[in-house]
């Protein structure tokens, strides 16, 4: 491989840092959230997205229009960033850590607001439950909750030998690896597939209702911060438990992360489903 060719490359895999969960854990958890709504919600998400424009395939709309000209204002709503102390100390707090900018609380309280709104045009609406697809996945990667060396894009590691970040590997290569491949339809279906196993009848059957603990739509900024806080937690217990800068991760970090990332991608999915029911059901 030329030089240039390498760099190009490691560009390429530097750029999903930005992003939240890559293009397969958002559409992961859309197909998750699909699996779940009633009746009422697919005709309402149908009515609103448009009939034949399923939620994977809009799911990592947000991260697109983030780098537009027109969409840059809404960068900050991907992340909140706790100026906490991991891995001694956890906590989002919500005057301390969400800017006037916004963060992903506010966001998601302006967007159920909007896209329950009838006096906004189509558009508007459905850009509102683009985002709101988007930012329930957002919220339950950890370093999406963590202000830590830029929510761990400044901690250098490597994956399988090439250069890349710790916030990139969480979003993007690990998810990867864990889903089997890039993505693809049939990929997103298989992982979403044994993760609907998982919260119907096995790992999760147990805890799921935890995860939907709060979804009451009229106090959406109270709910994402309970959200916000349970995923920044296990920066404290796993993500940043120890000095990760320059480790290769894809060995025993990964194996350990594993877990957490089924947890986080099942539980956005089932309460983006739950959150949707809610909408519909308010409707
Ligand atoms: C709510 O969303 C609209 C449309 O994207 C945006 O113009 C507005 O600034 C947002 N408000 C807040 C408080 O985030
Ligand atoms: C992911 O794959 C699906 C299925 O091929 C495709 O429709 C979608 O556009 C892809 N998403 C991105 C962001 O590339
Ligand atoms: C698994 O759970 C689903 C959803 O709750 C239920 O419909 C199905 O019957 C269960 N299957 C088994 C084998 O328990």
């Amino acid at each position: 491989m030329h030089a240039s060719t390498t760099f190009a490359v490691s560009i390429l895999f530097a750029l999903p840092c930005a992003h939240a969960w890559g293009v397969v854990g958002h559409a992961t958890v859309a197909t998750i959230a699909n699996n779940y709504l009633t009746p009422g919600a697919q005709t309402y998400v149908a009515g609103i997205l448009g009939r034949d424009v399923s939620m994977a395939s809009v799911a990592s709309w947000a991260d697109d229009y983030r780098y537009t000209t027109a969409g840059k204002f809404s960068a900050p709503y991907h992340f909140i960033d706790a100026e906490d102390s991991p891995p001694t100390s956890c906590s989002v707090d919500l005057s301390r850590d969400c800017t006037k900018s916004g963060c992903s609380i506010s966001a998601i309280a302006n967007y159920t607001t909007r896209v329950q709104d009838t006096g906004l045009s189509d558009t508007d609406r459905m850009e509102a439950m683009e985002f709101i697809i988007h930012f329930l996945g957002d919220i339950t990667q950890p370093l999406h909750d963590e202000a830590e060396e830029v929510g761990g894009n400044d901690i250098s590691v490597t994956w399988d030998g090439e250069t890349t970040n710790l916030h990139a590997c969480w979003d993007t290569q690990m998810v990867e690896k864990i889903a089997g491949g890039e993505n693809s339809t049939a990929t997103v279906d298989s992982f979403a597939n044994t993760l609907i196993a998982q919260i119907d009848n096995g790992t999760y059957e147990s805890q799921k209702a935890d995860w939907i603990s709060c979804v009451d739509i009229t106090t959406a900024s109270d709910c994402a911060l309970q959200w916000a806080q349970d995923a920044n937690a296990l920066n404290c217990q796993y993500v940043l438990q120890n000095d990760e800068s320059g480790m290769e991760l894809d060995g025993t970090y990964y194996t350990g992360a594993v877990p957490y990332i089924e947890l986080q991608i099942s539980k956005a999915g089932y309460r983006l489903g739950a959150w949707l029911n809610a909408l519909a059901a308010a409707a």
